[in-house]
């Protein structure tokens, strides 16, 4: 409903990069995607306490895989 399955911004994630462009891909770490992930961004509320960081991680990796 907010990121898609392919990354690209729907409108209850408006404001965010998607996650298949390659020029946020360039600047998007592992380290980076678990923090906001976590702490939370703009209107995103943060995960932490709902994922553990082993699951944030993995969602990370994979948030990074998502190509055009
Ligand atoms: C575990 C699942 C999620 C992950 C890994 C995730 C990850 C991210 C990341 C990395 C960004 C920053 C992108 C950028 O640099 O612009 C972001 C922004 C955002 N996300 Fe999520 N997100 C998740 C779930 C959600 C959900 C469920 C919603 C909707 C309710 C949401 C709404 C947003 C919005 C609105 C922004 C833009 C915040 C701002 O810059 O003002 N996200 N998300």
């Amino acid at each position: 409903m907010c990121h898609g399955t392919d990354g690209v911004a729907k409108k209850m994630a408006e404001g965010s990069k998607n996650f298949n462009d390659p020029a946020w891909k360039k600047t998007a770490t592992v380290e980076s995607i678990v923090k906001e992930t976590a702490d939370g961004k703009g209107k995103m509320k943060g995960f932490a306490g709902k994922l553990s960081p082993e699951q944030m991680n993995a969602i990370a990796t994979y948030v990074l895989t998502l190509a055009k």
